[in-house]
């Protein structure tokens, strides 16, 4: 079974009661039970975590750098700032999916930029919890 980890970073934990105007009512769980299902229809197993750590999060991708897993990553708002998140996700040996939940770029000018992008497999944005899910898609056919 082809693992891969659903990495997911601050604040996300909150999923249902933060600004559900913008993240909607699904809670965490329900992004849990997603991506197992997701991960299951496409073969695969979904390890997924969440942090409000960014050294926690390095940990997980340092974890993952070893072990060439696959990555979905939310780094929330990591992914505006955190050049030590980029670095980790750089030494990545396997595809690397950046998911957001809502769409940066129809935000606040701070959301536009994504640090992580430029060392992402590719990303998703916009779509809700459907994002993580058709992150597993894009990996069963990367
Ligand atoms: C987010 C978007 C980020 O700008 C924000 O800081 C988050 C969540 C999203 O999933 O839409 O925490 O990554």
């Amino acid at each position: 079974m082809n693992a891969v980890l659903v990495l997911n970073g601050p604040n996300l934990n909150r999923l249902g009661t933060r600004e559900p105007g913008i993240y909607g009512a699904s809670t965490f769980a329900d992004l849990v039970s997603a991506c197992e299902s997701a991960a299951a229809s496409h073969g695969m197993l979904a390890d997924v975590r969440q942090t409000n750590d960014e050294a926690e999060l390095i940990g997980w991708l340092h974890e993952a750098a070893d072990s060439s897993t696959p990555v979905i990553l939310n780094p929330a708002a990591f992914t505006h700032y955190s050049y030590a998140v980029r670095d980790a996700c750089a030494m990545l040996t396997a595809p690397l999916i950046e998911v957001h939940i809502s769409n940066p770029a129809a935000r606040e000018e701070f959301r536009h930029n994504s640090v992580i992008a430029g060392v992402a497999t590719g990303t998703i944005a916009g779509f809700g919890l459907t994002g993580y899910v058709l992150a597993f898609q894009a990996l069963a056919q990367t």
